[in-house]
């Protein structure tokens, strides 16, 4: 018995010499594996106050900043239209498709009547992610907020 203890004791001191051993070397312990997903989020901006509106129910918002907001209520990315209305963002996210799909929206940033005078100058446009393939995401159509303040 007192030859197995000690025979024990041998192997840790070895484990902890072969352990020192390593980190004198200058190696590094293992690093957690970061997920790295590269998303894309592209669409069409209308310039109408309606709900739920898709490429082509209204003309396109030129030059309007497009903010993506997540979870955590912190713009996770910006992008600005072209002179149609069309936008396209990429990110570096730890964060998985489906909570992006999930826990992201769009929100037009550029007040409405920019585009058109006769459009409410107060609340803006938002709308929910749709995954269209891959790591590509589409705006779900966006609809009129009254509201500024109901940020996700
Ligand atoms: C988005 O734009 C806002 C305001 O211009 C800026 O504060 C923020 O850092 C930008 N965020 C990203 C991820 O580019
Ligand atoms: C994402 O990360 C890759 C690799 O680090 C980098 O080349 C790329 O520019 C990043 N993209 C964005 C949108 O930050
Ligand atoms: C949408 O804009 C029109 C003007 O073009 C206005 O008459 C109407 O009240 C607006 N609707 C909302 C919900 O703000």
């Amino acid at each position: 018995m007192a030859t197995m203890a000690s025979s024990n004791i041998l192997l840790v001191v070895f484990a902890v010499v072969a352990v020192l051993s390593v980190l004198a070397s200058g190696a590094q312990p293992p690093q957690p594996r970061r997920i790295e997903a590269d998303v894309v989020v592209m669409g069409f901006v209308p310039c109408n106050n309606g709900t739920s509106m898709r490429t082509g129910s209204a003309p396109g918002f030129p030059n309007a900043l497009v903010q993506l907001h997540c979870a955590d209520g912190a713009v996770a990315a910006n992008a600005t239209t072209d002179g149609k209305g069309w936008f396209r963002m990429a990110l570096n996210t730890t964060a998985t498709l489906s909570s992006v799909a999930s826990g992201c929206d769009l929100a037009v940033a550029t007040p409405l009547a920019s585009c058109n005078a006769a459009l409410p100058a107060t609340g803006t446009l938002r709308s929910g992610l749709r995954l269209l393939v891959s790591m590509v995401f589409f705006p779900r159509g966006f609809s009129y907020v009254s509201s500024s303040s109901s940020l996700d």
